[in-house]
């Protein structure tokens, strides 16, 4: 199998630095990268070094005659499965706006049909300039795609939004785009993914919380992302960067998780409930930090609501969520728990997902699932990538909303 290719364009700002460790993680993760620098981009970082990280000839401008462009942009920009940018000024980003096409890597851009990824980066006053805001308002109307800068110090001494995206935001957005093979099928529709563990609190000290990483969830919500949808992801405690194009709502306890999905489900087209919420509470929270003392503790747990059953009992009422899927984490009698689950809780689809020793999806980036819908053979999806089953899981909840609606 060919490995994807990405032609990234780099432009000259403090942050080209950052842009070798997304060439050097893009190619980590098996992409076949090629890179066009722009002359102010050789004053930031060296040809040398992308050429280094990715074994591929770099395009620079600085020695580029006008005379080649015209045979190498097309043979470039016809290979590209995505085009990225990273940094992009200004300047370029006003440059593709407004259709100029005056060096190597502009007209790259305007020849490719692939889909194309722009990360800014640039001082705070530059960004929040209602000429730049315009230009990238009219690129994402024409499809192109952004990875929006950070806020925090910039390398000028300001503070404020502007710091290019971390590496691995843009790296995973980059994946994403090229797993679903450049698709936006999911415009226009609302997705909502909870994700993570959940917490539940004893004293201000400790918790009772369980194994879940949040990276299956943080996947479907950044696969949809890249699909074009609009997707709230409400999230547990979790060690993982926001997904590109997904709107976070933090949360802790399970009744908070019910709360704010609740909430983000009432006018959604989409749920899929991945979160691992707690089926029990301390019954009484202790306000004080429980001192130890002679003898063991027992400790008095309460039921919590069950998130997704109440989501499954209110559609049946309603006409929202349109379509509803649900996970299922069994150590035994895997499809016969799930299926019982799949119509307790009255779902389109449910993911059911092996615990064992040895293979446990727990914090793991691979896992192996069986995707269940009524009337349906169960599906086995895997061993794969959690970014690959996320859009097989994708897949098969379009077609459902598509035969529904
Ligand atoms: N779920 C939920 N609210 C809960 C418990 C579970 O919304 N309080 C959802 C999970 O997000 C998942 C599905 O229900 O999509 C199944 O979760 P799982 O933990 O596998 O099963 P439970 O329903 O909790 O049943 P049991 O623990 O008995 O297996």
């Amino acid at each position: 199998m060919t490995s994807p290719r990405c032609v990234m364009g780099v432009t000259g700002g403090i942050a080209a630095a950052k842009a070798s460790s997304v060439a050097s993680m893009l190619v980590k993760a098996g992409v076949d990268v090629h890179t066009i620098m722009t002359r102010a981009a050789c004053e930031f970082v060296t040809p040398l070094t992308f050429r280094t990280i990715s074994g591929n000839p770099v395009t620079v401008d600085m020695f580029a005659e006008p005379d080649q462009w015209n045979v190498k942009h097309v043979s470039l920009a016809q290979s590209a499965d995505v085009f990225l940018v990273a940094p992009a000024t200004a300047n370029l980003i006003g440059k593709v706006a407004s259709g100029i096409a005056d060096d190597m890597l502009t007209t790259t851009i305007m020849a490719t049909r692939a889909p194309v990824i722009i990360a800014p980066a640039m001082n705070t006053g530059m960004y929040t300039n209602p000429i730049l805001q315009r230009n990238i308002a009219t690129l994402a109307e024409l499809g192109y795609r952004f990875v929006e800068p950070e806020c925090g110090r910039l390398a000028c001494g300001d503070v404020g939004q502007g710091r290019m995206a971390q590496p691995e935001r843009i790296v995973s957005y980059v994946l994403h785009v090229l797993e679903a093979r450049g698709a936006s099928d999911f415009t226009g529709l609302k997705v909502v993914v909870n994700a993570g563990p959940t917490r539940e609190a004893i004293d201000p000290i400790r918790f009772i919380t369980n194994r879940s990483s949040g990276k299956m969830g943080y996947a479907l919500a950044g696969a949809a992302a890249a699909r074009g949808a609009r997707v709230m992801l409400v999230s547990g405690p979790v060690n993982l960067p926001r997904p590109e194009g997904c709107q976070l709502i933090p949360v802790e306890s399970a009744e908070q998780m019910l709360n704010a999905t609740l909430e983000a489900a009432s006018d959604a087209d989409i749920v899929i409930a991945s979160a691992a919420v707690a089926d029990y509470s301390p019954a009484r929270y202790s306000p004080a930090k429980i001192k130890k003392a002679e003898g063991g503790l027992a400790l008095e747990l309460a039921r919590t609501a069950d998130i997704l059953a109440r989501l499954g009992a209110q559609r049946a009422a309603a006409s929202y969520p349109k379509v509803l899927v649900g996970f299922a984490a069994e150590t035994d009698d895997l499809l016969a728990n799930a299926q019982a689950k799949l119509t307790s809780k009255n779902l389109d689809m449910i993911v059911a997902n092996k615990v064992d020793p040895s293979s446990s999806p727990f914090g793991s980036d691979t896992n192996t699932v069986v995707l269940i819908r009524p009337v349906h053979e169960p599906e086995r999806i895997g061993p794969a990538s959690k970014m690959h089953i996320a859009h097989a899981v994708l897949d098969r909840t379009l077609s459902i909303y598509r035969t529904n609606h």
